[in-house]
């Protein structure tokens, strides 16, 4: 077995700087709210480990979850994930194919047992033989390529929750990692999802370069890392005093709109939704959807695709679910408010075991 270069030695040969990687070190720090003085810390300490060899598998997926991390007009700093890992398998990226590609994935887990890491976008249909990958079914292969594991990092809702294939009426039977892991279908490993459809770049990069510095993260009750999942869009968006005000656009094109109001009335599930967009953001900070004027659609919840529809303000029922209700528009800040003290509860008890 040929042993993996470090990470700084792969740096170094490949003439990128340590300014360069202080500064991605930083910016992943800053976004797991880590203190300061933790970029340095984290740059040194993988700076001297192995690049971890990462197999990533594709199963039910639009390859969103792949473009958020890779495409971009310009080279940005979330792309020296790729020089911190050794991205061994990837079909939408790598050069080779067909049974060349399938070698390459085999020699990763004959060679390198217990230590690679797989990463996974999209679910996996259990029924009806529905998608096979080189002859092999999609659950054959991920059963078999997780056996090995030293981990497993979810990317995207797909992989995390079941995301939209498997939403109502799931035809394909689809499951997410967790699912196929809990039922037995799938060996148990430890489990990072990173869900979002598709996720904040840096909130990929960043959960790989936490598990590499400090192992597995502080979760929460759905397996997302605290850091950038522990607490509602809402809880920090920009709009927020409209909402406290209780000023509301009606329509995406009236005067509330225009003056940037909050836009709950239009459906946002931001006070239900677990997510750093509004302090990460896209687009190297550029804006996130609610910035561009279109409430948030709760990507990054189990489920999201079947809560009712996206353009109905969220409601609270006496059983303490969360619904999308068009009455409820009329109870304004009183209902916003509900919904979120319902939605924080519930996940409390989750957490609490209740
Ligand atoms: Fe595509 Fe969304 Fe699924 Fe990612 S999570 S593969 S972006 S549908
Ligand atoms: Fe922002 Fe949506 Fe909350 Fe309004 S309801 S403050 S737009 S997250
Ligand atoms: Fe998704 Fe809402 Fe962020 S729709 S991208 S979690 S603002």
């Amino acid at each position: 077995m040929a042993k993996s270069e470090t990470v700084g030695e792969h740096l170094r040969r490949h003439g990128i700087s340590r300014r360069a990687f202080l500064k991605f070190c930083a910016v992943t720090a800053s976004a797991m709210a880590l203190p300061p003085g933790a970029g340095k810390a984290i740059a040194e300490t993988l700076a001297k480990q192995q690049r971890p060899n990462v197999i990533w598998l594709s199963f039910q997926e639009c390859t969103g979850c792949t473009e958020s991390l890779t495409r971009s007009y310009a080279p940005t700093i979330e792309k020296l994930i790729f020089d911190v890992i050794s991205l061994d398998y990837h079909e939408t990226l790598m050069a080779a194919s067909g049974e060349a590609a399938e070698a390459a994935r085999e020699a990763i887990i004959k060679d390198y047992p217990g230590k690679y890491v797989v990463m996974i976008d999209g679910s996996v249909p259990v029924e009806g033989g529905y998608a096979t990958i080189g002859g092999k079914s999609m659950l054959d292969i991920c059963k078999h390529t997780v056996a090995n594991a030293a981990a497993v990092v979810c990317v995207g809702t797909c992989s995390s929750f079941g995301g939209i294939p498997y939403a109502n009426p799931n035809p394909t039977g689809a499951k997410s990692i967790s699912m196929l892991m809990d039922e037995g279908l799938v060996p148990r490993k430890p489990l990072i999802n990173v869900s979002g459809c598709p996720p904040i770049p840096v909130v990929i990069t960043g959960v790989v370069v936490h598990y590499l510095s400090y192992g597995v993260p502080e979760l929460d009750h759905v397996g997302r890392p605290k850091a950038f999942f522990g607490q509602t869009i809402h809880d920090r968006c920009y709009r927020r005093p409209f909402y406290d005000q209780g000023k509301f656009a009606k329509t995406f094109d009236d005067e509330g709109a225009r003056n940037g109001w909050c836009l709950f009335e239009l459906g946002c599930k931001g006070p239900t939704t677990y997510n750093s967009c509004a302090t990460t953001k896209w687009n190297d900070g550029t804006s996130f959807p609610i910035e561009s004027g279109h409430g948030c659609l709760g990507c990054s919840e189990p489920n999201f695709w079947d809560k009712g529809s996206f353009y109905a303000p969220l409601a609270t029922s006496e059983s303490g679910g969360v619904y999308g209700l068009g009455a409820a528009a009329a109870a304004g800040v009183a209902v916003g408010v509900g919904a979120a003290i319902v939605s924080r509860n519930h996940q409390k008890k989750l957490q609490e075991g209740k």
